[in-house]
């Protein structure tokens, strides 16, 4: 069984990366290689930047004997027009390259339009990606270069320490991505028209490690917001993710195949997860999000297409989410294996939200999923003062759980929700959940099971 899992584990580690390294090289090959070391040799020596200075006081920065360079050293324009990727490049080469701990700046009171981007490490030293003013992106989708990927706009990658902060804004210009006819809110009778669907994630961060993110507003992103994967120790802080609630896919911050990752203090509302948590992502603290309108906060989905996912370890506590979808919930497709174990949802405020508390394991996004006898193991979830308001269109509980691999232990401890609006047509659901009450809920849950079902004792059960 050990030896079983932590092969898996590896195996599906290196699976991922090599997947995610075959895609990254073949979109960045050209820059990484060619280019980059081409701007190297012409690209001026590091100096102070005059220029936005005034705008970036001293007691902001991480380390006052860091060299700056700003990207308007480098020839950036910051008209909102003028394509600026050359300058940001050449900025984080420099700074990259530095014998002293570095400073690019993104100055004040200027626009800065830049396409696709990747921009590598391992760097000479601990960089600080200071962001005063604004970024976007060209304009939607026929404004995107022919040859470069429209799954990513800035992509950081195999970074050891690095903090991206400051009070700038990031704007990802998404309507004209959420309009194309293939997205899932403009599909009407189920057949998703042909045509290009791709829509860039605004910031990615991939195999890297050390990583601070704090304080940057970002607003309408083509689809994901953030996204980090196969990275470890990261600490967010202090976001602010802003989307319309009906923007598709638009995930607040997505991480996956990541471990020991802290996200506090962030405000979040969009159209899809503010937090979700993919297969390989361990040791996660969430606290103190405000999230919604939205999708709640997000394990999974998990399992997809027969695949193992190992997903533990994850708390979220001392948040707020408000007309959303859903609250916290996992979410996994039939036909997986692994398991998701030791999930704690503590102090979570609910203001009229559909679903507050959710375990879906019929997870299906296209209708047409046949049952399948295996399923990624759900195991010791507690949920502990969960209280507020829900919307009676939804039970307050919904734990679906397999058929094959039923969910254990589930742990509910101080639940109160209420309707927000009328008075409750559903009892709470659940079907093969099994676990304890450990004080009275409102509503009560008749409906969990207690003790361990037959059915797992004499299966043999992937517990990652
Ligand atoms: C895309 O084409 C432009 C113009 O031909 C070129 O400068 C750029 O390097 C290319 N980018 C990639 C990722 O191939
Ligand atoms: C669904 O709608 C599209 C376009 O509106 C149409 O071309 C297609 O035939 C429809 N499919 C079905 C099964 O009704
Ligand atoms: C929670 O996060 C909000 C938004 O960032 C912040 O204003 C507030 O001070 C935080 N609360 C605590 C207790 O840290
Ligand atoms: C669980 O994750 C937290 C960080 O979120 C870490 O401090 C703790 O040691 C982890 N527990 C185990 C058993 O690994
Ligand atoms: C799957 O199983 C459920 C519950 O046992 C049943 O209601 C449903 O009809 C089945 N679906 C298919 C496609 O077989
Ligand atoms: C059940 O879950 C709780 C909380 O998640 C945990 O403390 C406890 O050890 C688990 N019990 C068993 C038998 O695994």
């Amino acid at each position: 069984m050990d030896y079983y899992s932590s092969c898996g584990r590896y195996f599906v580690v290196v699976f991922v990366t090599t997947l995610c390294f075959l895609a990254l090289s073949v979109q960045c090959r050209p820059f990484e290689y060619s280019e980059f070391r081409v701007l190297s040799q012409i690209s001026a020596s590091p100096s102070p930047a005059p220029e936005g200075s005034d705008s970036f006081s001293p007691s902001s920065r991480e380390n006052s004997s860091a060299a700056v360079f700003s990207v308007m050293s480098y020839g950036a324009v910051g008209d909102g027009v003028s394509d600026d990727t050359q300058a940001f490049k050449t900025a984080w080469d420099n700074a990259c390259q530095s014998d002293e701990s570095a400073v690019i700046l993104v100055p004040k009171h200027y626009t800065f339009m830049i396409q696709s981007a990747i921009f590598t490490g391992p760097c000479k030293n601990g960089l600080v990606f200071q962001i005063e003013g604004s970024m976007m992106p060209p304009d939607g989708p026929n404004s995107w270069p022919k040859n470069f990927s429209k799954r990513q706009w800035l992509v950081f990658y195999r970074i050891n320490g690095m903090t991206m902060q400051g009070g700038g804004l990031i704007d990802g210009r998404g309507q004209k991505w959420w309009d194309l006819p293939c997205k899932p809110h403009k599909v009407k009778n189920g057949t998703i028209p042909p045509g290009p669907c791709d829509s860039p994630v605004a910031l990615r961060f991939f195999w890297s490690s050390k990583l601070i993110v704090k304080g940057l507003k970002i607003k309408n992103s083509p689809q994901f917001h953030f996204r980090f994967d196969s990275c470890h120790d990261v600490h967010i802080d202090s976001l602010y993710v802003k989307s319309p609630s009906g923007s598709p896919n638009t995930d607040g911050i997505h991480i996956e195949n990541s471990n020991d990752v802290q996200i506090y203090n962030s405000v979040i509302s969009n159209g899809d997860d503010c937090v979700s948590i993919g297969a390989g992502s361990y040791n996660v603290d969430i606290r103190n999000i405000t999230c919604g309108p939205s999708h709640g906060i997000s394990i999974g989905s998990l399992g997809i297409k027969n695949s193992r996912a190992c997903v533990s370890n994850i708390t979220v506590r001392d948040s707020v989410i408000k007309h959303s979808d859903n609250g916290v919930r996992i979410k996994t497709w039939q036909g997986g294996y692994g398991s998701v174990s030791k999930i704690t949802f503590d102090n979570i405020h609910m203001d009229t939200v559909r679903n507050p508390i959710m375990i879906d394991q019929y997870y299906c996004s296209n209708k047409a999923c046949l049952n399948q006898s295996s399923a990624v193991y759900v195991n010791d979830i507690s949920y502990t003062n969960i209280k507020g308001t829900y919307d009676v269109r939804s039970p307050p509980m919904h734990l679906a759980c397999s058929d094959a691999v039923p969910c254990t232990n589930l742990t509910l401890y101080d639940v109160e929700l209420l309707p927000s609006l009328g008075q409750r047509i559903l009892d709470p659901f659940c079907w093969n959940a099994y676990g304890d009450i450990k004080a009275v809920t409102v509503p009560p849950v008749f409906c969990l099971m207690e003790g361990f079902p037959q059915a797992l004792l004499s299966s043999d059960v992937d517990q990652c």
